[in-house]
C-alpha cells in the first residue's frame, strides 16, 4: 500500500502548547501503511503531546491531520477512530479483573457487531499467544501479554494507521525485544504504525523510516538504517544512554 495515494497519513505543521507554551513547534510527519515509522526523542520532546492531538484529545493551535486529503485535525475522538486512527496513549490500562475475552468485547462496544466479529478475529490473529488465555484474567498475565492485549484491543477497530506510545514502559529488555517486532507484523498487515518506543536500537530494528523530536521540533528524519548505522546521529540525541 505504501507510497499509492492513499497510504499515508500526513501531520502537517502541528504546533500544540500546553501549559506554559508550545511543546510541539511545526512539526510534521508521514505515516505509510505496511510500515512501522519509529518516532524518537528524550523526556519532554512533545512525543505524547502529538500522539494526544492527533488522537483529537488535545487541541493542536494549528496544522493538519491529513488522511485521503480530508483534515481530521481539532475532530473529536470518536471522529479520528472512525477514520481509521487507533490511538494506544502512554500507561494505557486494562480491565485487569476481568478476563481477556471480556477485555476485547469491551474495546468492541461501539463497533456495529459485524464488524466487532470480524475485528476480533483480525486482532487475535496478530496475537496468537492470547487465543489460549481468553478466559483468564487480564491481570494475572505477564506484563508482555498485558501489552498484547492493549494492543488486540486497539485493533479489533481494524485500523488502517496505529499510534503506540511508550508500549514497553516498566517492562524487562527481554521482554520489549520479543513485544516490539510484534510491531512489525502489524504493519505488514497493511496497517501505518508510529512506534514510540524508549529504546531505541529496538523500535529502529523494525521500523522502516524514523523521526527523531528535541524540544518540541523534528531533529531528524531519514531511514530507520540510516540512524542504527550512526551511532553518533542518535548519541548526539543521547537516546542510546542507558538503553542499549
Ligand atoms: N498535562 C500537562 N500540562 C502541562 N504541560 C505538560 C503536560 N504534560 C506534558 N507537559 C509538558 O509538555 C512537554 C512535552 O511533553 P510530552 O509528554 O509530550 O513529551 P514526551 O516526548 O512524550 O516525553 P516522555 O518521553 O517523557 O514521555 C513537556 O515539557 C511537558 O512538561
Ligand atoms: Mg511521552
Amino acid at each position: 500500500m505504501s507510497g499509492e495515494s492513499g497510504g499515508s497519513l500526513l501531520l502537517e505543521e502541528m504546533t500544540i502548547s500546553r501549559g506554559a507554551g508550545p511543546v510541539v513547534r511545526n512539526v510534521s510527519l508521514e505515516i505509510r501503511r505496511g510500515e512501522v515509522t519509529a518516532l524518537l526523542g528524550p523526556n519532554g520532546a512533545g512525543k505524547s503531546s502529538l500522539v494526544l492531538a492527533v488522537g483529537g484529545v488535545l487541541r493542536a493551535e494549528t496544522g493538519r491531520v491529513l488522511l485521503d486529503g480530508k483534515d481530521l485535525c481539532g475532530k473529536r475522538p470518536e471522529r479520528i477512530r472512525q477514520a481509521g486512527i487507533a490511538i494506544v496513549p502512554e500507561g494505557r490500562r486494562l480491565l485487569r479483573e476481568l478476563t481477556v475475552a471480556d477485555n476485547l468485547d469491551v474495546a468492541c462496544y461501539a463497533l456495529p457487531r459485524g464488524q466487532a466479529k470480524v475485528g476480533r478475529e483480525h486482532a487475535l490473529e496478530m496475537f496468537p499467544e492470547l487465543v489460549k488465555r481468553l478466559d483468564i484474567r487480564a491481570g494475572s498475565m505477564s506484563g508482555g501479554e498485558q501489552q498484547m492485549l492493549v494492543l488486540a484491543q486497539a485493533l479489533v477497530s481494524q485500523p488502517r494507521f496505529i499510534f503506540v506510545d511508550e508500549l514497553s514502559l516498566g517492562l524487562a529488555p527481554v521482554v520489549v525485544k520479543r513485544l516490539v517486532p510484534t510491531l512489525r507484523t502489524v504493519a505488514e498487515s497493511g496497517v501505518g504504525v508510529l512506534l514510540i518506543e524508549q529504546f531505541a536500537p529496538v523500535a529502529l530494528g523494525v521500523s522502516n523510516h524514523a523521526y527523531v523530536m528535541d524540544r518540541g521540533r523534528v531533529q531528524f528524519s531519514g531511514m530507520a538504517a540510516e540512524l542504527s548505522e550512526n551511532p553518533d546521529l542518535l548519541h548526539s540525541s543521547y537516546l542510546l544512554a542507558g538503553a542499549g
